[in-house]
C-alpha cells in the first residue's frame, strides 16, 4: 500500500505517467521558436547545464534544455527545487538583445504570464496567479517557479528556468512543500500531454517576450491583472531592509509598490518573507 492507496492503482499511475512524460521531441523544436533542443533523461539542473553551454559561445539560441528529472534542481536565492515523476523541469537560453537591462527584473513576470496563459487553456476555471517576482500559483499554493540567470553580464544573453507541476502528485513532497505547493494534476485530476502544454508556453512565450518590447502597456495590464499579491499585506525583504504594508501591484518596470508607514516604496527586487 502507498499512502492508503491500492498498490495496483498505483501502478498503473506510474504507469500513465512514464508515457504520458514521452515527448514529442520533433513537434516540440518545430512549432516553435526554437533553434535547439536538447533532451536529457538525467541532469543536475536544466539552468545550470544551459549555463554551461553558455560559456563556449557556440551554442545556437534559442536553446531548450528538457529533463525528465533534475538530481540538483536550483530556485531562486540558492534554494534546491524539489521535483518528481511527471513534474515538467525545462530551461531555454535566449538572446534578447531588444531587452534593457532595467526590464530585465519584470521579464520574470512575463516569462510567469506565459505559464499562466498555457495553464488557463487547459482548466479555464482555475483560480491562476503571478506571485511576484516569479511564482505562478493556482488555487492559492504554488504550481511553478522560475529562475532567471544571465550568463555573461556583458551580453544579452537569458537562461530561463521553468518548473511546472503538471502531472506529479505532491502526495510524495517533503512536508513543507506539500503545505504551500500543489500540481496540476492534484487540482484537476487529469493527465495533460507534456509536448502539447510545452509548445503552448513556448508559443505563449514568443508572444509575450514580443509584446515586452513592443506592446509594454498592455503587457502591464496582465500583469497587474494576475499580480497575486495586490490588496494583501506584504512584508518584503530587499537588501538589509524588510518592507511591511499593504501591496499596490506592480508599476510599468515590474517593481513591487507597498504603502508603507512612511509612503510607497518601489521595490525592485526582493524576496516576499509573508502575505
Ligand atoms: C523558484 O521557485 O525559486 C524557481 C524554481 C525554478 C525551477 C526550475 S526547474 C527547471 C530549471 N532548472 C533549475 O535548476 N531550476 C529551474
Amino acid at each position: 500500500m502507498n499512502g492508503g492507496r491500492n498498490d495496483l492503482l498505483v501502478l498503473l499511475e506510474n504507469y500513465l505517467l512514464g508515457w504520458k512524460m514521452q515527448f514529442d521531441l520533433l513537434a516540440i523544436r518545430n512549432e516553435t521558436f526554437l533553434q535547439d533542443l536538447i533532451f536529457e533523461d538525467e541532469v543536475d539542473s536544466t539552468n545550470s547545464a544551459l549555463l554551461r553551454l553558455a560559456a563556449e559561445k557556440s551554442q545556437k539560441t534559442p536553446v531548450l534544455m528538457l529533463a525528465e528529472r533534475q538530481t540538483r534542481g536550483r530556485g531562486r536565492g540558492g534554494n534546491h527545487w524539489w521535483s518528481n515523476d511527471g513534474a515538467l523541469t525545462f530551461s531555454i537560453l535566449l538572446d534578447f538583445p531588444m531587452l534593457p537591462p532595467e526590464l530585465l527584473g519584470s521579464f520574470s513576470l512575463t516569462v510567469g504570464l506565459a505559464v499562466c496563459q498555457t495553464l488557463e487553456q487547459r482548466a479555464p476555471s482555475a483560480d491562476l496567479a503571478i506571485k511576484w517576482p516569479n511564482d505562478v500559483y493556482l488555487n492559492h499554493k504554488k504550481l511553478a517557479g522560475i529562475l532567471m540567470e544571465r550568463p555573461d553580464a556583458n551580453e544579452p544573453t537569458l537562461v530561463v528556468g521553468i518548473g511546472v507541476n503538471l502531472n506529479n502528485r505532491m502526495q510524495g513532497a517533503p512536508e513543507d512543500i506539500r503545505g504551500r505547493a500543489t500540481s496540476l494534476l492534484d487540482e484537476c485530476g487529469e493527465f495533460i500531454d507534456p509536448s502539447a502544454f510545452l509548445i503552448d508556453c513556448l508559443q505563449q512565450l514568443e508572444r509575450r517576450c514580443r509584446d515586452q518590447v513592443h506592446h509594454r502597456s498592455a503587457l502591464l495590464d496582465q500583469w497587474r491583472a494576475y499580480c497575486y499579491l495586490t490588496g494583501k499585506q506584504v512584508e518584503v525583504q530587499t537588501g538589509s531592509r524588510t518592507i511591511r504594508g499593504e501591496c499596490l501591484g506592480v508599476d510599468a518596470t515590474g517593481a513591487l509598490q507597498v504603502a508603507s508607514e512612511s509612503g510607497t516604496e518601489t521595490i525592485l527586487s526582493g524576496v516576499v518573507l509573508s502575505f
